[in-house]
């Protein structure tokens, strides 16, 4: 595996395999690797000829609630994992490299969909994304990019940045991987005392559960919401936001909306967690 830590060395690599004519793939990251983003990897192998990880905590998508000195680095072993999987790029660059200067520049201007949700608890958290993230994709240039399902909105905000502004890159969203009890996969997971872990997957039942329920006919959002909410404060979170929302843009679901999504954001000690489940009802007129 190549490691590169400037934009040049980058850019030389990314040259070269273009003169071949060899597609590139790439898996954006911030370190501290698990089983979800080697999900991401693996998949990623399977549609490009060449594999570029990046590993980079980006400071300007952290706000005060969440520290950045504090976020896992885990360089070693995070190396030996993507070599395992063959991964034939890491690009890893400083803070320095990725913004020489922090304060008057060019940044992407996100949309109001990236004001609600995560970007109401985080208030710049999307804009420091989608700038790095296209940053990411002007050094990189791949063709395919790759995303975990388990930061919807996200996934969500980079569609359509790649479509507002013409990248050429075909964006592929990857189901959230889970432990065995249900726990999404997530670098903050490593937040939690043992204690909280063995409560953490309380998270997803409760989710589960409101998907159930709207299976078998509740519409009564609102309500499910609240529940759910009560029922997680019981158990020692403290949630943030529980919403089913529409899958297509996040807004409050109508009646006849059927592909659903269920978001959640809690805080367990010094961990916050966020989660969701997509799913599609029919609704049936026996009118
Ligand atoms: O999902 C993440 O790990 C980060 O938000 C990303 C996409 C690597 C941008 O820093």
């Amino acid at each position: 595996m190549k490691i590169c830590t400037s934009k040049q060395a980058l850019r030389t690599q990314i040259k070269h395999w273009q003169s071949q004519h060899k597609t590139i793939a790439f898996v954006p990251t911030m370190g501290n690797l698990h089983a979800g983003h080697i999900a991401l990897v693996e998949h990623a192998k399977t549609l490009a000829d060449k594999i570029v990880v990046s590993i980079f905590v980006n400071p300007t998508q952290f706000d005060k609630a969440e520290d950045l000195q504090a976020y896992p680095r885990t360089m070693q072993a995070d190396q030996q994992k993507l070599e395992a999987v063959q991964t034939d790029l890491l690009f890893l660059p400083s803070v320095e490299v990725m913004y020489p200067s922090l304060t008057d520049v060019c940044t992407v201007q996100v949309p109001a969909s990236a004001n609600i949700l995560e970007g109401a608890s985080r208030k710049g958290h999307f804009a420091g994304v989608a700038t790095v993230v296209a940053k990411l994709f002007n050094l990189v240039q791949p063709n395919i990019a790759v995303f975990g399902q388990k930061d919807f909105q996200q996934l969500m905000i980079v569609r359509q940045m790649v479509a507002d502004l013409d990248f050429d890159i075909d964006i592929i969203g990857l189901p959230t991987v889970r432990e065995a009890d249900g726990l999404a996969m997530s670098s903050r997971n490593a937040y939690l005392s043992e204690d909280e872990r063995v409560k953490a997957s309380g998270l997803f039942r409760e989710i589960d559960k409101i998907r159930q329920l709207i299976e078998w006919g509740r519409s009564d959002y609102l309500n499910l919401q609240n529940e759910a909410m009560r029922n997680l404060e019981k158990q020692g979170f403290v949630p943030d936001y529980i919403e089913v929302r529409r899958q297509q843009d996040l807004q409050i679901p109508n009646s006849d909306d059927g592909e659903l999504v269920i978001l959640a954001a809690v805080w367990l000690g010094k961990a916050r967690l966020i989660d969701n489940i997509a799913f599609e009802i029919n609704h049936f007129d026996y009118s």
